[in-house]
C-alpha cells in the first residue's frame, strides 16, 4: 500500500515553529506583520485571504486587510503597494490573485519590494533562488519541499521530474529539487511522449492544472508522487471519472454539490510508494509557509 503523506501534521509542525519563533522575536520588540490585499469579491481569494489572516492571529503575527473594490485601477494599487513597502510595521505583503482585468498584475507584483515579497513571485527572489542565495522562495513548492524532508523521502541522487514550468510552481519546484542534489527534468506542454518521461520518475510533481492528468502507466511503481493540482469536479459525470465507487467522497461531493482532485489520477496513486492526496497534501502548507516566509522576511529586514 503507498504511504499518504498528509500535509495537516506537517504543516501544524511548521505553524508550531513559527508561533515559536514569534514569540522570540516578541522578545526582542518584534511583531511580524503581514499586509493581505484581497480585491472585490472573488469568493475562493476570499476564503484563501481569511485563512491567511486567521492563520496570523493564530500564531501572533500582526495582519492588516486591505481591501480596494473591484474597479480599484492599476495606479491605485500602486499608490498602496508603495505605501505598504514603507511600513515598518508590515514585513511581507500578500496580493491576493486573480486581480480583476483592468490592473496589471505584472507590474503590481514587481513594484512589491523583494525584502516584503513573501509569495516569492519577485524576479529579484526568482533570481536569488536561481542563484543559490538566501531568498523568499515561493511557498507551494517550498512547502513541497518540507513534505518530503520531514516524511524522510529522500531527494539528493533521485530523479525528479517536475510536470508543468509556471513561475510560481513548475520552476520554482525544480530550483529547489536541483537545490537538494536531485537530477531534475522539467515538463511541459510541449514535451514529447510525456508518459516516457515521467516514468523515469523517482519523484513525480504534477502542477499542470488539468484534472487527473497523469494516469497509472505514467507512474514508475514505488515512485513518490506530489500532486500540486487543485481541479474542481461540478458535475456527476466527471465525478465518475475519477471516483467511480467511492461512496465516501461521494457522500461529499452530494453534499456539497462539487469535490476537487489533482493533477494526478486516484489510480495512479496506487502505483506510487508514496503520494500527496488532494485535498489534504501540498495545499495544507501553502499557508504554514506563508507564515514561515514572513518570519523570515522579518528577521531579514532586521538582520536578525
Ligand atoms: N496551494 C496550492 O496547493 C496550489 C498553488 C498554486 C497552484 N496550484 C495548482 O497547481 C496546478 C498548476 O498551477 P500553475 O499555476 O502552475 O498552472 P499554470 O500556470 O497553468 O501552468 C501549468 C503548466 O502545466 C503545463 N501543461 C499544461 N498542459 C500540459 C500537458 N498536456 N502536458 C504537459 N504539461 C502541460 C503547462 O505547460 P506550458 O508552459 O507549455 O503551457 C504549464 O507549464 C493547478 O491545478 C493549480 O490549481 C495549487
Amino acid at each position: 500500500m503507498p504511504k499518504v503523506l498528509e500535509g495537516a501534521a506537517i504543516a501544524a509542525a511548521i505553524k508550531q515553529e513559527v508561533a515559536e519563533e514569534v514569540k522570540k522575536l516578541a522578545a526582542r520588540g518584534v511583531r511580524p506583520g503581514l499586509a493581505a490585499v484581497l480585491v472585490g469579491h472573488v469568493p475562493a481569494s476570499e476564503i484563501y485571504v481569511k485563512s491567511k489572516v486567521q492563520a496570523c492571529a493564530e500564531l501572533g503575527l500582526y495582519s492588516d486587510l486591505i481591501t480596494p473594490p473591484d474597479t480599484v485601477t492599476t495606479e491605485e494599487m500602486l499608490d498602496l503597494v508603495h505605501s505598504l513597502n514603507d511600513r515598518d510595521d508590515i514585513d511581507g505583503i500578500l496580493i491576493q490573485l486573480p486581480l480583476p482585468k483592468q490592473v496589471d498584475a505584472k507590474v503590481l507584483l514587481d513594484a512589491v519590494v523583494p525584502e516584503k515579497d513573501v509569495d516569492g513571485f519577485h524576479p529579484v527572489n526568482a533570481g536569488r533562488l536561481q542563484a543559490g542565495r538566501p531568498a523568499l522562495a515561493p511557498c507551494t513548492p517550498a512547502g513541497m519541499i518540507e513534505i518530503l524532508k520531514r516524511s524522510n523521502l529522500p531527494i539528493s541522487g533521485q530523479h525528479a521530474v517536475v510536470v508543468g514550468r509556471s513561475d510560481i510552481v513548475g520552476k520554482p519546484a525544480a530550483m529547489l529539487l536541483l537545490h537538494e542534489n536531485a537530477t531534475v527534468t522539467i515538463c511541459h506542454s510541449k514535451t514529447r511522449d510525456l508518459g516516457a518521461v515521467t516514468r523515469q520518475a523517482d519523484i513525480l510533481v504534477a502542477a499542470i492544472g488539468r484534472p487527473g492528468f497523469i494516469t497509472p502507466e505514467m507512474v514508475k511503481p514505488g515512485a513518490t508522487i506530489i500532486d500540486v493540482g487543485i481541479n474542481r469536479l461540478n458535475t456527476r459525470e466527471e465525478f465518475d471519472r475519477y471516483f467511480a465507487g467511492n461512496e465516501k467522497r461521494l457522500a461529499a461531493f452530494e453534499k456539497r454539490g462539487s469535490t476537487i482532485v489533482g493533477d494526478v489520477h486516484p489510480a495512479a496513486y496506487q502505483v506510487s510508494g508514496a503520494y500527496t492526496p488532494v485535498p489534504g497534501g501540498v495545499g495544507l502548507l501553502t499557508i504554514a509557509m506563508l507564515m514561515s516566509n514572513t518570519v523570515r522576511a522579518a528577521k531579514m529586514r532586521r538582520g536578525l
